[in-house]
């Protein structure tokens, strides 16, 4: 269970607050500034030790006080842990009171937030998709991350190296270095979460044929090596030169690519599905299982394509906190769901459906 109990104070708009998820997955529903997404922000605060909405940390300080403090129960397999943050002109983090790092607590709160550029996984361009497959290898293949990030920087000193006239050879070796292994390692990722993503597309889409594959960014026959040492921006047919940072995942329904076929409804709804497949893959992969935070998670989405999400998102052993403005009906909402109402500031819990 990543998150069991939340408890925080002189947060925005909460003198404190406390939730007591119980691992179980939750909807926290309010209406507009009552204080939903800030639960969800304390509960990324203390993973990343930073906002998603802003960079100035007084900014998340109630009014008219000097600090804040948030402060989680995280069970792990020895017992629990008890990690706590406070910003007091400086930020403090700690876990049993030991004073700890990011990277230790991330280790322990492995998290993801959804807000409302979710859909752009399916409606966006190719950049949106990869970064799908950055999040896998980040947490899982990790030497290959290593290479991929190697190449990156490869590839922007061989860019500036074509600016300036200089000789890029260095850097076009240093790049195709990592490539098998980038490559690998992706169609590796992309294997293994396919039956989940199947899972996700068939409760979410009944009915509807899909398909997912995985393009490489180098188009068959060509020699990479040969066709960046020709490489000239300004003579190429496209700017940007072939290799995996033009890697692509296709995804298509009934044949047609889905960005240009999907409602922004429905595209919300996959993009969610493949995020969830992606978790479900790291939970047998991982020792802490991920949560997944979804905020305003209702927006654009029907009373059915609401029910099917919530019931895919109920699945074990990925955890769900997901907020949301209309809360949905008891008969629809799926058994464990814990409901929270959060008005003005105060959390009320309703009793478990
Ligand atoms: N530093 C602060 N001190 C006091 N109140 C604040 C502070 N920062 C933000 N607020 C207020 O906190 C409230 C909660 O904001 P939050 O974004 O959590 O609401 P929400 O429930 O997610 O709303 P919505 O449904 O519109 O997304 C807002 O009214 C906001 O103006
Ligand atoms: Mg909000």
């Amino acid at each position: 269970m990543p998150v069991d109990g939340l408890r925080f104070e002189r947060l925005r708009c909460f003198e404190w607050g406390e939730v007591d998820f119980g691992g179980a997955p939750t909807l926290l529903s309010g209406m507009n500034g009552s204080g939903k997404t800030t639960i969800l922000e304390a509960i990324y605060l203390l993973s990343r030790g930073r906002s998603f909405r802003t960079g100035h940390p007084t900014q998340l300080i109630r009014r008219g006080c000097q600090a804040f403090g948030i402060e989680a129960t995280i069970p792990v397999s020895s017992g629990s842990r008890s990690v706590r943050l406070t910003y007091d002109e400086k930020f403090n983090l700690s876990i049993d009171r030991q004073t700890a790092t990011i990277r230790e607590v991330t280790e322990i709160l492995p998290l993801t937030l959804m807000d409302a550029e979710i859909a752009e996984i399916v409606l966006g361009g190719p950049e949106q998709r990869r970064k799908l497959l950055d999040w896998l290898m980040f947490h899982v293949e990790q030497e290959s991350w290593r290479h991929w990030k190697q190449y990156r920087r490869a590839l922007r000193q061989w860019q500036w190296a074509l600016r300036t006239g200089m000789d890029g050879t260095i850097w076009v070796e240093r790049m195709m270095e990592g490539i098998p292994r980038i490559e690998s390692a992706r169609k590796r990722l992309i294997e293994a979460c396919l039956p989940f993503w199947q899972e996700a597309f068939e409760s979410l889409f009944p009915g509807i044929s899909w398909s997912l594959e995985y393009r490489s960014g180098i188009p068959s026959g060509v020699n990479l090596v040969e066709a960046l040492r020709d490489w000239h921006p300004q003579r190429a047919e496209r700017p940007l030169a072939p290799g995996p940072h033009r890697a692509e995942i296709e995804i298509e329904l009934n044949g047609v690519p889905a960005r240009q076929i999907l409602s922004r409804g429905q595209a919300k709804l996959l993009s969610i599905g493949l995020m969830w497949g992606g978790a479900h893959f790291l939970a047998k992969k991982l020792a802490p299982r991920p949560l997944l935070l979804i905020d305003d998670f209702s927006s654009e989405l029907d009373n059915v394509a609401q029910a099917r999400l919530l019931n895919l998102l109920a699945h074990e052993p990925v955890q769900v906190i997901v907020t949301t403005v209309h809360p949905p009906r008891r008969e629809e909402t799926p058994r464990p769901y814990r409901l929270f109402h959060v008005e003005q500031g105060c959390i009320r819990s309703t009793a478990s459906w």
